[in-house]
């Protein structure tokens, strides 16, 4: 409508995009058994989304689709270990068996393994890098493919972290991941031109199981750093705005105690 008026006027109007509404649409989330996968899935259901959840914990996984589905949701839980790609490519065709397409991946799955980088566990940096960064990649390459076979169209949102804009001293490996996502959903902007929307989320400190993890002593330090601890339900909340902001490409959301949801890059669609 603006469109026509300001045509008619001589003028050039870029027309707003409309919100994407996640209802009907299909999900892919990996890490969907718990924190803030497990949020996001609750969410997107409740907002009519048809989500499938990939993740190593069977028993959360099978617990988590259970439990969307008892409150009227409907969801699927497909053991998935992001490090092996056949597991990845599974995960998205039993998407479309089940369900007939895919719209969303939230491509979440991670873990902060780094331990001392001076005095290195190989293993367990090379894990955090391979979980956090190189699945990420190949999940949002095999999606890619997947939204072009159904003619375009289709959102990937990347969890990074606030560790992959600040700094950790205590764990570079987890943040040079972290950085590594926020870049490649940056450089895939572009797919806009196709309708496909690569963006990143960035939470600040998140009450998980993998905060947790770390002990009462460490969250306690959190709090008194970023004036306390998010919950994942806030974290999933920007998942679902940048589902529906049909604007947002090449994007990447913080979410903090600070300043709620904001961004650190505002990329929008064709800009
Ligand atoms: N909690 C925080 O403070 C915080 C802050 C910033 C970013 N993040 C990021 O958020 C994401 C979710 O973490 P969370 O805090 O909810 O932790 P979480 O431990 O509750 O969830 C992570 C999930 O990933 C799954 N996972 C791990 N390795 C996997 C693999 N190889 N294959 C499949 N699934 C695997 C785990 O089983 C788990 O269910 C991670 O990418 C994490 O780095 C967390």
């Amino acid at each position: 409508m603006m469109a026509r008026i300001a045509a008619e006027a001589g003028l050039h109007y870029e027309e707003e995009a409309q919100p994407m509404d996640p209802s009907g649409k299909v999900a892919v989330i990996t890490g969907g058994a718990s924190g803030i996968g497990l949020a996001t899935a609750k969410l997107l259901a409740a907002n009519g989304a048809r989500v499938v959840i990939g993740d190593l914990q069977d028993e959360l996984g099978r617990a988590a689709a259970a439990e969307i589905e008892t409150a009227g949701g409907q969801a699927h839980f497909v053991r998935t270990d992001v490090l092996i790609r056949d597991d990845l490519q599974r995960l998205l065709d039993t998407a479309v068996e089940r369900f007939g397409r895919v719209d969303i991946v939230h491509n979440n799955a991670g873990v902060n393994e780094g331990g001392d980088f001076l005095a290195p566990d190989a293993d367990a940096w090379e894990r955090t890098l391979a979980i956090d960064l190189e699945a990420v990649i190949r999940l949002t390459q095999l999606a890619v493919q997947q939204f072009r076979k159904q003619g375009g169209g289709g959102v990937i949102i990347n969890t990074a972290s606030m560790g992959g804009i600040i700094p950790i001293s205590t764990s570079p490996i987890y943040a040079t991941s972290k950085a590594g996502v926020i870049h490649l959903s940056r450089s895939l902007g572009h797919l806009a031109s196709e309708g496909i929307r690569v963006n990143a989320i960035c939470p600040s400190y998140t009450d998980t199981p993998m905060v947790r993890a770390a002990g009462e002593q460490v969250m306690e330090m959190m709090k008194q750093e970023v004036g306390g601890i998010l919950t994942p339900e806030q974290i999933a909340e920007g998942v679902l705005e940048l589902v529906r902001d049909d604007s947002r490409a090449g994007a990447v959301m913080r979410v903090t105690i600070r300043n709620g949801l904001d961004y650190a890059f505002e990329r929008r669609a064709g800009r």
